[in-house]
Parts: structure tokens; C-alpha cells; sequence
């Protein structure tokens, strides 16, 4: 191990604030430790750049250290950031983000998606008041809270009384929330998902992506799966909460729920609301936010979300800016195209070598995810090390693919393309004569395991 993986170790349990920032989420060729990014690029210790393609864990949509922004967030630093009452900025956030999430009456903001999803879960009992919280099991991950993580393997430190709260569905599967709404009766509080992933929504019969630049279907006229769920909610008097943590600011300005015609009750954002800097947001229908207040004779307020840097001026500065950013520069529509640009030419580098089973991309332009399968056409952390492990030797750090504005640029196109080309060939060579010789470290390991 590193001198460096040691000393993150050494003083920060995990070895990094984020799990999947940790160095056993990484092939060993990886960069241990970073000085600073810029556009799509990140440097290391030894002054190496990479062109990357985590872009701050998703949190980053137009670039690193981009000029307009960072100026925006000096400006609200400069006005001293964290003041005593309301500032003006957080107001005129706050008008802009409701103006921009159109189905939304109110917000509040925060400084991390977890403590948001929380805040809008806390306010689906209080309204209900009934218990059980449904989650999408095919999502990965909505919060650090004991509602979720009970809810998964690494349930180690919550009491039992909190994990029988959660109980999960599948996506795109109606009947599998049908027969937990049947289990539960009149207890569920509310059904919380992902709008999407790699799965669209169910549009009639069809699954996964239309595979264009732009989303092809009407998901806004016609009936799909979510509107299905946004049904079945109503019917049930149980909120429905979308998180659009990776959804937001990527699928369409106003969010997924805007592309695909949703009303939910509340609804979660944060990641790139604010190209990189810290701002979370839980919205949603007035009179089930308006419970966090006490301006109502005789309601009684929900501790909602109270947070003593939750309206830093310099990232709501940001946040302003960003939003300003993206109208002005056609980022949604651009990063479409670039990742549209990217998937599809990967997936024919992948039919040159013979691979289309072995290694392809799926999912929405706006957010491709590659797949690595083995001879067996099982999904494959090793194959999937070697993979990441080739691109960071040709010069590209790409652990999932999250597209950023500047990632447009024809010269990080051409390099980015150029390495999947060697690193499929690797890939290939590891298919037919085995993975053991190909790979320079152990496998990545996933964040969700209980052990070493
Ligand atoms: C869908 C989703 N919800 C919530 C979160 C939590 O956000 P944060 O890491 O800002 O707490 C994440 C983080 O990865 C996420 O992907």
C-alpha cells in the first residue's frame, strides 16, 4: 500500500470522506492523492493529469475550477458567507431554484443529499403519520441515515426496531410495490426513487434507453412506470418522493421529474446543483413542506432540517450561478451529445474487438454506465479493475462515466476514445488467455460489504 493510502488511513476511517473515494474502490495504478482539478482534468502528487470521468463524484457538471462559478462563490465568501439572519442570496436561491423545479412550491437547503432524502422522509411520516418507507432496491444509495443503511448489509450499529421501518421494491416492476402496498396496508408513510439509472422508465413495454442524443419518447404525454407509482401513491395516501441527486440538472434542467411529466410530493436534489460546491435541496408541495414551519395556529412544527452552514453564500452563490451557467451555455443539451458522442463510439470500439457482450454502455446519454462481463457474461469486478486500470494507464481516470460540459472538447474526446481502444484490446487479450497476467492489483471492492 502507498505511503500516502496509508497516511489517509492512518488518520480518517476508511481512508476518505466519501467510501467510494477509498483506495479499495481503485485499481493500484490509481492516483493516491490529488493536488487540484481544472476543466475535465485532475492532477496527482507527482504532477501527472488525467482526464477524468468521476468529476467529483458526480457532484461536478460543467468543470472543474471553472472561472464564472468559483468567482460567483469568492463574491458570497466575500460578503461573509454565514450571517446571523437570511441573507439576500439565500432568498434569491431559493426564488430560482422554485422557479427552475417548476412543480415544486418551497424549499429548503442543505449541505449534502443524505440529510435531504432524511428531511424529506421525516416530513412523510409527520404527514401521514404512518411508519414503513419503501425503497428502490435497485438504487444504490439515498442516505448515510439509519432508515437506508438498515436497510442494506452493512446494517452493523442500528437497532432492529429501525430496520423492520424499511422495506424495498423493484424498479420498473409495478407489481412488486403492488404486493408491498398490499403487505403493509394503511402503514406506509412513503415510496422514495430514483427516477432513473441506467433503466428509463417503463414506456409501454419498452425497457432501458432509446439509446439517442436526446431522450426519443413522450414520456411527458404518455403513461410510463413512474406515473404508474405516482398513481398507485395517490390512491394509497402515501407521499411520493423522487431523489434526483444524479437525475437533476442532467436529464433536463427541471429535473427528471420534468422530462417524464411527474408531480411528486417531494422531491431531492444536490450533487451538481452547484458544479462541486456544497448545497442539497428537499421541495415539494406546499402544504406538506409548510410543516417544517410555525406560522399555522395550532400545527405542530416538524424539526425539518436546521443546519448551522446550510446557507453558506458562497455555494448558493454558486448554485445561482451554475443555474445561470447552464441556461446560457446549452449544458444539458451539450452534455447529451457528448455523452451520446462517447457511448455510442465506445460500444463500437467494443464490436471491433468482438466484445459487444463482454463491455458496452447502457443507460441515458446524459449519464452512460459501463458494464464489464466475463467469458461468462457475469458482471465482473476484475474485469472491471482491468478496465479502469488500462484507462488510468492511457491516461484517463474513469470509474463510471459522469459527463461534465467540458468534457465537449474534441482533443479529451479523441485521447478518451484512444484509450478505450487500447484498453479494450487489454481486455480482450485477458478474455481469451486469462486475467490473472493483465491485472497489477487486487479487484475493486464494492462500498457495500461487510468485510475486508
Ligand atoms: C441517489 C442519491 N441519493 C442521495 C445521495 C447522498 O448524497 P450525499 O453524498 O451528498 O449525502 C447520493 C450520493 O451518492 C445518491 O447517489
Amino acid at each position: 500500500m502507498s505511503n500516502f493510502n496509508k497516511q489517509l488511513l492512518k488518520y480518517i476511517p476508511g481512508g476518505a470522506h466519501t467510501y467510494s473515494r477509498g483506495h479499495d474502490t481503485f485499481p493500484k495504478n490509481a492516483p493516491q492523492i490529488l493536488k487540484y482539478g481544472k476543466g475535465v482534468k485532475i492532477c496527482d502528487h507527482k504532477k501527472k493529469e488525467l482526464i477524468d470521468f468521476g468529476m467529483g463524484l458526480r457532484s461536478v457538471n460543467i468543470g472543474y475550477s471553472e472561472t464564472e462559478i468559483d468567482e460567483a462563490a469568492f463574491k458570497g465568501i466575500k460578503q461573509g458567507n454565514n450571517l446571523t439572519r437570511p441573507s439576500f442570496i439565500e432568498l434569491e436561491a431559493a426564488k430560482k431554484f422554485i422557479k427552475t423545479i417548476k412543480k415544486a412550491d418551497m424549499v429548503k437547503f442543505g449541505k449534502n443529499g443524505s440529510i435531504s432524502v432524511t428531511a424529506a422522509v421525516k416530513l412523510a411520516r409527520a404527514y401521514t403519520k404512518k411508519k414503513i418507507i419503501l425503497r428502490c432496491s435497485n438504487h444504490p444509495f439515498f442516505s448515510f441515515d439509519d432508515w437506508f443503511i438498515g436497510s442494506t448489509v452493512i446494517s452493523r450499529g442500528i437497532p432492529n426496531d429501525i430496520m423492520k421501518l424499511t422495506d424495498t421494491f423493484e424498479y420498473n416492476n409495478i407489481e412488486s410495490l403492488k404486493s408491498k402496498i398490499k403487505k403493509y396496508k394503511n402503514q406506509i408513510a412513503c415510496v422514495v426513487l430514483e427516477p432513473a439509472t441506467d433503466q428509463c422508465p417503463k414506456y409501454y413495454d419498452k425497457t432501458g434507453c432509446c439509446n439517442q442524443s436526446r431522450c426519443e419518447r413522450n414520456y411527458y404525454k404518455n403513461s410510463h412506470y413512474l406515473k404508474e407509482v405516482q398513481q398507485l401513491c395517490n390512491e394509497n395516501n402515501i407521499l411520493f418522493i423522487l431523489d434526483e441527486m444524479i437525475t437533476g440538472f442532467r436529464w433536463h434542467l427541471g429535473g427528471a421529474q420534468e422530462l417524464y411529466g411527474l408531480n411528486p410530493d417531494l422531491s431531492t436534489f444536490g450533487k451538481a446543483m452547484a458544479n462541486g460546491f456544497s448545497v442539497s435541496a428537499v421541495c415539494g408541495k406546499k402544504e406538506i413542506m409548510e410543516l417544517g414551519s410555525v406560522v399555522k395556529k395550532n400545527q405542530e412544527r416538524v424539526f425539518l432540517l436546521s443546519t448551522t452552514h446550510g446557507a453558506e453564500m458562497g455555494p448558493l452563490n454558486a448554485f445561482i450561478k451554475t443555474i445561470d451557467f447552464i441556461k446560457k451555455n446549452k449544458v444539458i443539451e451539450t452534455n447529451w451529445k457528448t455523452g451520446f458522442e462517447i457511448s455510442s463510439s465506445i460500444n463500437l470500439l467494443s464490436k471491433k474487438y468482438g466484445l459487444s457482450k463482454n463491455f458496452y454502455i447502457s443507460g441515458p446519454a446524459c449519464s452512460p454506465v459501463f458494464s464489464c462481463l466475463d467469458n461468462n457474461l457475469k458482471n465482473n469486478l476484475s474485469f472491471r479493475t482491468l478496465f479502469v486500470q488500462e484507462m488510468i494507464k492511457n491516461g484517463v481516470l474513469m470509474p463510471w462515466i459522469s459527463i461534465a460540459y467540458r468534457h465537449k472538447n474534441k482533443k479529451i474526446i479523441s485521447k478518451t476514445l484512444d484509450a478505450v481502444d487500447r484498453s479494450l484490446f487489454i481486455y480482450n487479450k485477458a478474455l481469451n488467455h486469462g486475467i490473472k497476467r493483465y491485472l497489477k492489483g487486487p479487484p475493486i471492492k464494492p462500498v457495500f460489504r461487510k468485510y475486508n
